[in-house]
């Protein structure tokens, strides 16, 4: 209890003061506890009765509060001796966290001056909820983060204190963390949030919790900040392919750079970590150069020239990995189409380029292989040759032809086919080839030599020089080589008795045929043999040619006087009578030429006579006839030169002297032709040697006929084309021939050739020619007229004509 005196007011301020420094001088003391934030006049603590003051003495005492701050929470209500609350009290604003919470002041009392203490403790009332610091937390957390990681969270505030300040701390949804709190020595808490689950960007980026602070005051106040976590991303995903097989077909002929397919895969990750690149992986070199990858949008490519066969489909391994070590791989199959874009293939398995021409139908030239490397219908092949040829192609086996004979062949016609193959697929559009293989065909010697002319008739000129080229014959061979190669032989046969081959021979290899010897027209007018050409194949095939040469005539012969006999000294004369009329036949030169034709036509001319008026000589037949009559004036002896000629290129002649008489009796002439031999001085022994001479002749003459007569006679009857004729050959007498029948002479239109008598004192038996050819045959019908019988028959075809007349001549 306090007592206070009463002091006078000056004194009184004085003495709270005093009382202010010594509170040993305060008389008493209260204490009230209020809760804060009671509205003002609210009920505090009835200080008068705690106190034992009497509330007149509290206004008689003007009992008043003392502060020392500047506010004042509570009031005095003296009339009623009780405290109010003159301003709202904030505890918090008060007395921060510091519990209790009191404040105090004085009240002082004059009269006597009294001071008591009273003492308000504020408690607290749970007016202020827990405040976080932000309303929004924002933290980025790796997803990597291991489970156990804390992370920690700045606390809340509360200004209210004990149970009214923050109790706990709770998350309205939690998800991965859960929270957890400690309190520090210092009585402060610590909030840690801890990752109880994994987190996964990619299931949950952002995770949004609601941290609770909560008081323990009633009602229970609460804050909250709303947490914000970001997951940061880390390459923990790997790429997944979309699908695990891609299945795609591409053509074969596709061009470089076409996609073929795209593949695709995802990767869970964000940003870096999700970009995912392509690449083949273990595949083999060849594909690789076939397909790219491209790595970034996963295309494949067609980077070389695909070939369906080589390959029909392919198998890629596509690795799709992101930039970590996370990858994924998946299968692309790739199906190639096949595109008609392979030609069939000829392939010539066996081929003989060469056939005989007689090989039988049905011979097999060559065997053909025949390929498509596509497939399917473009592998399907036909295989053809051109048409016109006489050969057809048969399949054997499938892909295999035989081309085989289908006709005759004749090399003669045609040496050599070409022949072309054809094959096409069946392809659209079809593709083809072809070849072309080259065939001979080879020869047989199915040819003859053949002789350009059917016959060969040819001229040489008589008197030529031996080993003369007649001619050549020639004959072709339509075979080849050998077959064809040609050689000339005579065929062995005899002339009159001689061998061919010494009158011609046949070079073998030219077919020149020559002369051996040196032909002459008045021996042998012509002859025919046969030339072989044969071809020098296996077996060699031969032909034969006739060949006829016909020795051409050359005026090489002079014309002979048969009559009058130039005897030189004989003293042959013919005689004129001197009556003789004009035209007297004095006598008739006879000549004649062996040569035929012009070569031995005569003309006769008069070339010397000692009266040129007197005679003159018919130039076609040889006569001499008086021109006018014979006079006395007449010399007895008259000699005449007559020439003969022929009509050859040149022209040969022959010159003959007649002596003629003009005299009317023999005597006469005698002497004058004594005196003639007289003039001549002719030699005794000379006149003696003519006459022996001329009888050697005349016998070995006679003699010679006699033999070949005989010889003769022997050969005729062996005759068969004179066989029943029975005219004999008489001797021909030209000085006696009888004038009666015409002119008598021989017609120079007829060739004298019959009658060989090249010399008087020679025996000429000649074989006579048939044709164009005149035969004096004494007709015994009519015994001494001379008849010419012409024949007309060609020697050629009866060569062997035994028609052989023999004259002879006997001197006057
Ligand atoms: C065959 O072909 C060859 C070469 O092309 C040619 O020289 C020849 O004349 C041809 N033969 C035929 C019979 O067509």
């Amino acid at each position: 209890m306090a007592s206070f005196r009463r002091l006078d007011h000056g004194a009184q301020w004085l003495a709270l003061f005093l009382c202010l420094f010594a509170l040993k001088s305060v008389s008493g003391q209260a204490r009230y506890s209020i809760p804060e934030e009671q509205p003002e006049g609210s009920f505090v603590g009835n200080i008068a009765r705690d106190l034992g003051i009497d509330v007149k003495r509290l206004v008689s005492g003007n009992a008043r509060i003392v502060t020392k701050g500047n506010r004042q929470y509570v009031d005095l209500n003296r009339d009623r001796g009780i405290l109010v609350v003159k301003e709202r009290i904030d505890r918090e604003e008060l007395c921060k966290k510091t519990t209790p919470c009191s404040f105090s002041f004085e009240m002082i009392l004059a009269n006597p001056i009294q001071l008591y203490r009273v003492t308000v403790e504020v408690t607290d009332v749970n007016d202020n909820a827990p405040v976080f610091p932000k309303e929004e937390i924002v933290l980025k957390i790796a997803e990597t983060a291991a489970p156990g990681t804390r992370y920690s969270l700045e606390t809340a505030d509360d200004p209210d204190v004990g149970v009214n300040d923050i109790q706990k701390y709770m998350f309205k949804s939690s998800g991965n963390f859960k929270l957890e709190m400690q309190t520090q020595s210092d009585g402060s808490q610590i909030v840690e949030m801890v990752l109880e689950t994994p987190l996964d960007r990619e299931k949950n980026e952002e995770h949004s919790l609601i941290l609770v602070a909560s008081d323990g005051g009633a009602p229970q106040r609460s804050g909250t900040a709303r947490i914000h976590i970001t997951v940061l991303d880390a390459n923990d995903n790997a790429p997944v392919c979309s699908k695990q097989v891609y299945k795609a077909e591409v053509q074969e002929n596709s061009a470089i750079g076409t996609v073929v397919t795209t593949v695709s895969a995802n990767d869970a990750d964000k940003g870096v970590n999700g970009e995912v690149t392509y690449s083949f992986s273990r595949v083999s070199k060849e594909d690789k150069q076939l397909f790219d990858v491209n790595a970034k949008t996963g295309e494949i490519t067609v980077t070389s020239k695909l070939d369906y066969e080589k390959l029909k489909s392919h198998q890629l391994n596509v690795r799709a990995s992101d930039h970590g070590s996370h990858s994924d791989t998946c299968k692309v199959f790739i199906q190639i189409i096949d595109v008609n874009d392979n030609s069939p293939v000829i392939q010539l398995m066996s081929f003989s380029n060469t056939i005989s021409e007689d090989a039988p139908l049905g011979t097999t030239l060559a065997v053909i292989n025949v390929h498509d490397d596509d497939s399917e219908r473009n592998g399907i092949v036909e295989c053809s040759i051109n048409s016109d040829l006489p050969f057809k192609i048969e399949s054997s086996l499938s892909g295999y032809y035989t081309i085989v004979t289908e006709e005759e062949l004749d090399r003669e016609s045609v040496s050599e086919y070409n022949i072309t193959l054809t094959v096409t697929d069946q392809g659209s559009p079809p593709l083809s080839n072809q070849k072309t293989i080259q065939l001979k065909v080879s020869d047989i010697n199915d040819n003859s030599p053949r002789f350009e002319e059917p016959e060969y008739i040819w001229t040489i000129p008589e008197n030529n020089s031996p080993l003369f080229s007649i001619f050549t014959v020639h004959a072709t061979d339509a075979d080849w080589g050998q077959n064809a190669r040609i050689s000339y032989f005579l065929e062995e046969m005899y002339i009159n008795g001689a061998s061919l081959s010494s009158f011609v021979s046949v070079n073998a290899e030219s077919g020149l045929i020559s002369a051996a010897k040196s032909f002459d027209y008045e021996q042998i007018k012509k002859f025919g043999f046969n030339i072989t050409a044969r071809d020098a194949g296996s077996p060699p095939l031969s032909s034969v040619v006739s060949v006829k040469i016909l020795v051409q005539d050359q005026n090489d012969n002079a014309p002979q006087v048969l009559y009058p006999v130039q005897t030189g000294g004989s003293l042959v004369a013919e005689m004129v009578p001197r009556s003789a009329d004009v035209g007297y036949l004095v006598t008739k030169v006879v000549a004649v030429d062996v040569d035929s034709g012009q070569n031995a036509w005569l003309s006769y001319k008069l070339q010397k006579a000692a009266d040129r008026a007197l005679f003159e000589v018919g130039s076609q037949n040889g006569e001499i006839r008086t021109i006018r009559q014979v006079t006395d004036k007449d010399a007895v002896k008259q000699r005449l030169s007559v020439i003969v000629e022929d009509n050859g290129q040149p022209s040969r002649s022959a010159t003959v002297i007649v002596n003629v008489a003009v005299a009317d009796s023999f005597p006469e002439v005698l002497s004058e032709f004594t005196d003639f031999t007289h003039d001549k001085e002719y030699n005794d022994n000379l006149t003696f040697y003519l006459v022996l001479a001329l009888a050697v002749v005349s016998f070995l003459f006679i003699t010679c006929v006699v033999v070949i007569i005989s010889v003769k006679i022997y050969r005729w009857r062996q005759s068969r084309i004179l066989y029943h004729s029975n005219l004999p050959v008489i001797p021909y007498y030209p000085p006696r021939y009888s004038d009666t029948l015409g002119s008598g002479t021989l017609p120079h239109v007829y060739n004298y050739d019959t009658c060989r008598t090249t010399d008087s004192r020679k025996s000429d038996c000649k074989f006579g020619r048939a044709g164009s050819q005149n035969v004096l045959i004494m007709d015994p019908s009519a015994t001494g007229t001379m008849q010419r019988i012409q024949s007309e028959k060609n020697i050629l075809d009866e060569p062997d004509s035994p028609l052989e007349v023999c004259f002879s001549h006997t001197f006057l």
